[in-house]
């Protein structure tokens, strides 16, 4: 079977879109916008559409983050989220999320109209369903906690995938575009008359005060306002780390015979499968991990695949990729103050795998809150939700097991020589640990495995060939340049163990 697999999302396949310098002669804005998200760029239009004179500080590319690496439905109904709410947060909590989520997708629908942006936008349905008689319960909970919420869903037996299924909710009326046609589009909007948007530039410290100072790779820059939209918050003066888990999905791109089921559907059970069609193809994520979990091998593509020709002709699998997203213990996003006494720096985070509707919700209640508004008390960080505090518990007790257990277990290798091509594997040196890569050349690429971050020790990923934090979620290529936050700082390049030399390719 010809198989043309591309590694990357077909969204950031998508080479066009505007190229934004760093920061020039002008370094003092009303707003700075840290991230270039879905989440930044929606508050950052709004604030702009407002009067502000606004900055987003970027430290890739626009939507190169997991904005360009997502299944990109834009929905209300998200797999079990609302039953999930409701029993943590309760029925008026799980209320006000729908209603929110309902009108992210509005926006978003609106936005891209308003400004004419050419992103593939369509109307779908989506469906959380039961795959089988095990997952039933979880959907008749979320068919019930929908209705409660005043979510117009309906419920089903009939769907458009290609197996059975013994139950389904679905809501009518969804969204499904181009991720990162959408996001450029925005950037486009805010960019220009006084505001601006600025590619590779770090933010590597804030000083809140009036103005806040923001330290970035390209020199300081100033707001009266900042918002960190960096995903995973990148400083944790909220205790942002210690209420959020990140995990990580996978996947994958085919051209099927017959075409792809048209519906945005998902799977309730644990692992979950969701489907969404680009054309002539299904795109079918699922295989989620915490992020940094030992041992994760390109296998979890494999799954994916086989689930898809299990189901499906598939003519050719097109893209694999991968990326992850913040779990909030109480499953609600988090949007307001950065800590309960700033009142000049604000954040959102935390969508639990929902953010293009929860990012752009989150973009209008801060250019609310950001112009004076009261903040919303149900996505308030500094909320407390005494109900999910056994999750908060275990992700805590696994993040002090990480920290601790990793620096008793021995090394991997004996030596780098062991290391065969395309494998990353710990080797140690009396008490040091160095991070050894072989890449497909046999050059070896050698860095310290102590997260910048709080210091956990790293985890080589197989998948996607990178140093993963089992802690927070930070990720680090072969030579340590950061890959994904809250670390902002790179490895330290080491010498190969054994050797007297840095890595081969330095
Ligand atoms: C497999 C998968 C599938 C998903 N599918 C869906 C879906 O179908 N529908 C849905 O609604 N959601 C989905 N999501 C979730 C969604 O993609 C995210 O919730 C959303 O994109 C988060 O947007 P964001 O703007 O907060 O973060 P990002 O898009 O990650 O943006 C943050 C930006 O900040 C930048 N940054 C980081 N650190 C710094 C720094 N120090 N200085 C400056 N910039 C910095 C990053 O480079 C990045 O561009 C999915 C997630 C995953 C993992
Ligand atoms: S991400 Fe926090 S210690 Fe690594």
């Amino acid at each position: 079977m010809p198989t043309t697999t591309e590694t990357g999302s077909p969204w950031l396949a998508d080479r066009g879109g505007v190229r934004y310098t760093g920061p020039t002669t002008e370094r003092h804005f009303d707003v700075l916008v840290l991230g270039a998200g879905i989440t930044g760029l929606t508050t950052a239009y709004l604030l702009k559409e407002r009067g502000a004179r606004v900055a987003v500080v970027e430290a890739d590319r626009v939507a190169s983050g997991a904005t360009g690496n997502n299944t990109a439905k834009v929905t209300a109904l998200q797999a079990t989220m609302l039953s999930r709410i409701r029993s943590v947060r309760g029925e008026e909590t799980a209320a006000a999320y729908a209603e929110h989520s309902l009108r992210g997708v509005e926006l978003v629908a609106a936005t891209a109209e308003e400004l004419g942006i050419d992103c593939d936008l369509r109307r779908r349905e989506a469906c959380t369903v039961a795959a089988d008689r095990s997952e039933l319960r979880s959907v008749e909970q979320e068919f019930e906690a929908a209705r409660a919420a005043a979510l117009p869903v309906e419920w089903t037996e009939e769907t458009d995938l290609p197996f059975p299924v013994a139950g389904a909710v679905r809501l009518a009326g969804q969204v499904e575009l181009h991720p990162v046609r959408y996001a450029r589009g925005l950037a486009a909007a805010v960019h220009g008359g006084g505001s601006a948007v600025f590619e590779r530039t770090r933010a590597v410290a804030l000083a809140e005060g009036n103005p806040v100072r923001v330290e970035t790779t390209r020199g300081t820059l100033t707001g009266e306002q900042v918002v960190v939209a960096t995903h995973y918050p990148v400083w944790d003066r909220g205790g942002y780390f210690a209420r959020m888990e990140a995990k990580r999905a996978y996947c994958v791109a085919a051209r099927v015979r017959g075409g792809p089921p048209r519906s945005m559907s998902i799977t309730a059970g644990s692992p979950s499968w969701s489907f969404r069609s680009l054309s002539d193809q299904v795109i079918l994520c699922g295989q989620d991990h915490a992020a940094g979990e030992r041992g994760v091998d390109p296998g979890r593509y494999g799954l994916l695949e086989e689930f898809l020709r299990r189901h499906f002709t598939v003519e050719a699998v097109t893209h694999r990729w991968s990326a992850q997203d913040a779990l909030p213990y109480d499953h609600t996003p988090m949007v307001g103050t950065y800590t309960p006494v700033s009142s000049r720096v604000f954040v959102a985070a935390g969508y639990s795998k929902w953010g293009l509707s929860g990012g752009s919700m989150a973009g209008a209640l801060l250019a609310e809150q950001l112009a004076g508004g009261p903040g919303s008390p149900v996505f308030t960080p500094h909320r407390v939700s005494p109900r999910g505090l056994p999750t908060l518990a275990r992700t805590n007790a696994k993040v002090a097991l990480d920290l601790v257990g990793d620096r008793l277990r021995p090394g991997e290798a004996g030596s780098a020589a062991e290391i065969r091509a395309g494998e990353g594997r710990i080797v140690r040196s009396g008490t040091d640990r160095t991070g050894v890569y072989r890449d497909p050349d046999g050059g070896l690429h050698a860095v310290s495995v102590r997260c910048t971050h709080l210091g956990c020790l790293l985890r080589f990923n197989g998948a996607e060939r990178s140093w993963d934090c089992p802690c927070h979620g930070s990720r680090f290529d072969v030579d340590g340049a950061v890959l994904e936050g809250p670390a902002v700082r790179p490895l330290e390049r080491r010498p190969v163990p054994g050797t007297r030399t840095t890595a081969d390719r330095h």
